[in-house]
């Protein structure tokens, strides 16, 4: 079992391709206020989730959100891919502006996993290969997590270890 403790006031970065089961752990695990999502940033902004175009302008919102958070010092949760570390850079530094831990949990299932999860769904029905470059992008940035800035690093690198974590805040 993976225990997963978090101090109340921190910044947490969700990881992990599309299909791995981010916004369902970031449900069952945190508050729906807790939770800052791409997906819904880019409803906000377009009408549509699911609009690409509509990137640039959902982080500007996600960023924005986290800024105002991290300045109240809510407990905040980031769940979008966040593979890049050059995407993750943007959202450590305002947590580190506002002396927050970071904190990264890493979702990954494997391959076969988030292409059959992503068959199922009429809203991802976009080829293999993004799934293999989203997974090969966080792969390639794992070992520098620590030198990126996250204090608490936990690898959920099974659909075991990601049904059994446990989550608990620090008093
Ligand atoms: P993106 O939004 O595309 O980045 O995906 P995500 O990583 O947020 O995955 P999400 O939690 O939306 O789950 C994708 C699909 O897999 C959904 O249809 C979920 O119902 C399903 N799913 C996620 N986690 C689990 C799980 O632990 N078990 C099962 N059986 N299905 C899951």
């Amino acid at each position: 079992m993976s225990s997963i403790l978090l101090p109340e006031f921190c910044l947490v970065l969700l990881i992990g391709a599309s299909g791995s089961g981010k916004t369902t752990f970031a449900g069952k695990h945190f508050k729906p206020t807790e939770i800052v999502s791409s997906d819904w940033a880019r409803g906000r902004v377009a009408d549509d989730e699911n609009s690409l175009e509509a990137t640039p302008d959902a982080f500007e919102l996600v960023q924005t959100l986290i800024e105002i958070r991290m300045r109240r010092r809510m407990l905040t949760v980031v769940d979008a891919t966040n593979v890049r570390a050059e995407d993750r850079a943007k959202l450590t530094a305002i947590a580190k502006r506002w002396d927050a831990l970071c904190a990264a949990i890493v979702i990954d299932p494997g391959e076969d996993i988030c292409l059959d999860r992503n068959k199922l769904r009429p809203d991802r029905q976009f080829g293999p290969h993004v799934v293999r470059n989203q997974r090969s992008a966080l792969r390639k940035g794992l070992g520098g997590l620590k030198r990126e800035g996250f204090r608490e690093i936990h690898q959920l690198m099974s659909r075991a270890a990601i049904d059994d974590a446990v989550i608990t805040r620090q008093k």
